[in-house]
């Protein structure tokens, strides 16, 4: 069966942005000019999905308003010939986007069930807003290549440092039986490193067969006791098979602070409108702060100089 639907949680406080969230989805903070949220809905269009269902909770009207017509920005623009920027705003409405809210944010888990309805009996993908993903062919592409092929469900992903197992779901994998393709004996949420199982964590991009919902429908909470997905698949792993794909390509997570900066950066060097200036701006930056560096290093070497006076003390 053709895999055409996704499913996108975005119902998050997104606490690691306050205040900035206080009043406003996280998902619509930009990276440069385009907010983190599309460019996950724009992976889901180049893998082929047709529709897409977001699970939003409080403040996300905005999301809504997104990727919605706004006819009077469009006949502002068009009066004013800005053509470039109304094809910008034009290209958000041309999605095939469902909404439902999840009014009591219970777990990952539990955002996924909501879309219970809107999937039915076929297989979907999810796709989580804080990792932007790039690579030649998209990575949800990918997942549903892996199905095409085996039928089966499967979870992205990708080795993090091993101190870092306890921010992720990690798997454990047992055989590589194609190019990254696993299959897999166990799959934990957030293991602390030491009863990590391996270093390969999944990251935010699911391809799933419609049983998984029979599961989350009777998962107990778990780790943050929240209802995990992550636990709901390892379920699901027990009666029919769940592959790993492990990706290749690079990673952005923009789901913290550090991250978001990051990220900014690297879109920022590569923006034909912004990119030279910023370069110039970095270079200048770099030189600045080495200058710096030189100065305090300089200063700590005179701060360890034994002086006439501290030298006669020491006698
Ligand atoms: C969620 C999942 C986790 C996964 C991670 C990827 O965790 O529960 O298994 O590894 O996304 O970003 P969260 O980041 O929402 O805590």
């Amino acid at each position: 069966m053709k895999v055409k639907k996704a499913v996108i949680p975005a119902a998050g406080l997104g606490t690691r942005f306050l205040p900035a969230t206080k009043a406003m989805a996280k998902e619509m903070l930009p990276i440069v000019d385009k907010p983190t949220i599309q460019f996950i809905v724009e992976e889901a269009l180049k893998a082929g999905i047709e529709d897409i269902l977001i699970v939003t909770g409080k403040a996300k009207r905005p999301i809504e308003d997104h990727f919605d017509a706004n006819i009077e920005l469009e006949t502002n623009l068009r009066e004013k010939g800005k053509t470039e920027l109304l094809k910008l705003v034009e290209e958000t409405t041309d999605v095939n986007l469902h909404f439902i809210r999840q009014s009591h944010p219970r777990g990952l888990g539990h955002a996924v069930l909501q879309a219970k309805a809107f999937v039915g009996n076929e297989p979907f993908v999810v796709m989580l807003g804080d990792d932007l993903m790039e690579d030649e062919i998209p990575l949800t592409k990918q997942l549903i290549n892996d199905y095409e092929k085996t039928h089966a469900s499967t979870i992205a992903v990708m080795k993090v440092p091993h101190e870092e197992t306890y921010k992720y779901g990690i798997i454990d994998p047992e055989a590589e039986v194609a190019d990254g393709l696993y299959n897999v004996r166990s799959f934990v949420e957030k293991p602390k490193p030491e009863n990590a199982p391996s270093d390969l964590a999944i990251i935010g991009r699911y391809l799933l067969t419609p049983e998984i919902f029979h599961i989350l429908e009777n998962q107990a909470p778990g780790a943050g006791d929240e209802i995990q997905l992550t636990d709901a698949i390892d379920t699901l792993n027990k009666t029919q098979r769940v592959f790993a794909q492990e990706f290749k390509g690079k990673r952005y997570d923009v789901g913290d602070k550090i991250g978001f900066l990051k990220t900014s950066i690297a879109y920022g060097l590569t923006h034909p409108e912004v990119k030279a200036d910023l370069r110039a701006f970095i270079k200048e930056l770099g030189a600045e702060l080495t200058a710096e560096d030189e100065l305090q290093a300089i200063s700590a070497k005179a701060a360890k100089k034994p002086t006439a006076e501290t030298k006669k003390a020491d006698q």
